[in-house]
C-alpha cells in the first residue's frame, strides 16, 4: 500500500474508533482534561474525583480523561489547545488568562485576602466571578468558576533574615506580569519558569530562591534543597476551571448543567481542604528541620505601593475587591471568625 493511502487509513480507522455511542444511540463524547500539577497535588485529587463523578452522572455515557503534571505541555500551551478545541478542559492558575486580560491581575494583589479562607470568600464574589464573563468572547475559552492553591510564600537556598538578602538573587515565578512586577519593585530578580520546571531549577543552582506554595514546598520536596522558608502568605493563587469554547457550544444544556454543578463541588472541595492543609504542611516542613521566617507586609517595604501603583489603572475592579476584602475582615473581627 502507498504511504498515503496507508496514513489515510489509519486517520480512518482512527476516527471510527473514536465514535462511540452512549445508551440511546446519542454520540457520546470523551473529553480530555489538562492539570499542570503532579498526581500527589490536591488539584490533581480533585480532577480525578470530578471526572470520576462525572462518569456516574452521566451514567458512563461520558467520559473525561485526565492528563496531570503539565503532560500536555505548559498553562499557555494548554490554553491554545483549549482555543482551537485540541483540549476541552483544564484547571489551571488564572496566570495564562491574566497574561491576556490583565483586569484579572486584580486577584493577585499583595496581602489582598490574608488567608485561603478570605481568598475563597473573595473569589465567590460577583466582582471576581464577573471577571470571567469576558473570556469566551476575548480568548476562547469558558471559564466555569475559581478554586485556588495555597497562599504564596518564598522558598530560598540560603538563610533570609530581610529583604536584603533576597535583593539581586534569581527567584523563581509563574510567567505572569503581575508578579514579576512584584518582585521587580522588591529589588529581586525574577525569573519566569513553569511548575515542571521548578526542581531541577533550583536543585542545579539557575535559581536562588521561589514563589511557591506550601503544598508544592512539602509534597514537591523544595524544602530537602533549601534553608529557609519565608511565611509571607503575600499573595492568593487563583485556580480557574475552563471549557473550550468551541466544545461548549455542541453541548446539550444538561450536560453543560452537569459539568458546572460538578466542577463547582470540587472547586469547593479544593479551599476548604487547603483551610486545614496549610497549617499542615508548615507543621511537617518545621518538623522536617527547615527554617520557616514568619513575616508582614513590611518585609517588602515600599514595594506594594508601588504595585498597587501601577496595577490600580490595569485592573480597576481592585479598588472594589479590597473594600470587599476590609468589610469581610473587620466583619470576622467583629464575630472571632
Ligand atoms: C505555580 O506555578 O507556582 C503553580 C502552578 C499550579 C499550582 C500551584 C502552583
Amino acid at each position: 500500500m502507498k504511504p498515503r493511502v496507508a496514513s489515510y487509513c489509519r486517520c480512518l480507522a482512527l476516527l471510527v474508533c473514536s465514535v462511540v455511542f452512549a445508551p440511546g444511540g446519542a454520540l457520546a463524547d470523551r473529553f480530555r482534561m489538562g492539570v499542570p500539577t503532579a498526581p500527589s497535588h490536591v488539584w490533581t485529587i480533585e480532577a480525578n474525583a470530578f471526572a470520576a463523578n462525572f462518569a456516574e452522572r452521566t451514567g458512563g455515557a461520558h467520559s473525561i480523561a485526565v492528563f496531570p503534571a503539565g503532560q500536555l505541555g505548559n498553562d499557555a500551551q494548554m490554553l491554545q489547545q483549549l482555543q482551537t478545541g485540541a483540549l476541552d478542559m483544564a484547571f489551571m492558575p488564572i496566570a495564562e488568562i491574566t497574561n491576556r486580560i490583565p483586569e484579572l491581575g486584580a486577584l493577585y494583589a499583595p496581602y489582598l485576602a490574608t488567608d485561603v479562607a478570605a481568598a475563597a470568600k473573595l473569589l465567590a464574589s460577583d466582582e471576581a466571578r464577573g471577571l470571567l464573563d469576558q473570556l469566551p468572547a476575548r480568548i476562547g475559552v469558558v471559564g466555569i468558576g475559581y478554586s485556588l492553591a495555597g497562599m504564596r510564600q518564598i522558598i530560598s537556598r540560603g538563610p533570609v533574615q530581610s529583604l536584603d538578602d533576597l535583593r539581586g538573587r534569581k527567584l523563581r515565578i509563574t510567567p505572569l506580569d503581575p508578579i514579576r512586577d512584584f518582585y521587580v519593585n522588591a529589588g529581586v530578580a525574577p525569573i519566569p519558569l513553569p511548575l515542571g520546571s521548578v526542581y531541577d531549577a533550583l536543585a542545579n543552582g539557575q535559581i536562588d530562591a521561589v514563589d511557591m506554595d506550601l503544598e508544592n514546598i512539602w509534597k514537591q520536596n523544595y524544602y530537602g534543597l533549601a534553608e529557609t522558608v519565608i511565611l509571607s502568605n503575600h499573595m492568593m493563587f487563583p485556580m480557574v476551571g475552563l471549557v473550550s469554547a468551541a466544545k461548549w457550544r455542541t453541548l446539550d444544556p444538561e450536560l453543560k448543567a452537569t459539568i458546572t454543578e460538578l466542577m463547582t463541588q470540587h472547586f469547593e472541595r479544593i479551599a476548604v481542604t487547603y483551610i486545614d492543609a496549610e497549617r499542615e504542611y508548615e507543621a511537617e516542613l518545621k518538623a522536617a528541620g527547615i527554617e520557616v521566617l514568619p513575616v508582614g507586609p513590611e518585609f517588602f517595604g515600599t514595594a506594594l505601593a508601588e504595585w498597587e501603583e501601577t496595577w490600580r489603572p490595569k485592573a480597576p475592579v481592585l479598588v472594589r475587591l479590597r473594600q470587599l476584602a476590609a468589610a469581610a475582615e473587620s466583619g470576622s473581627a467583629e464575630t472571632g471568625q
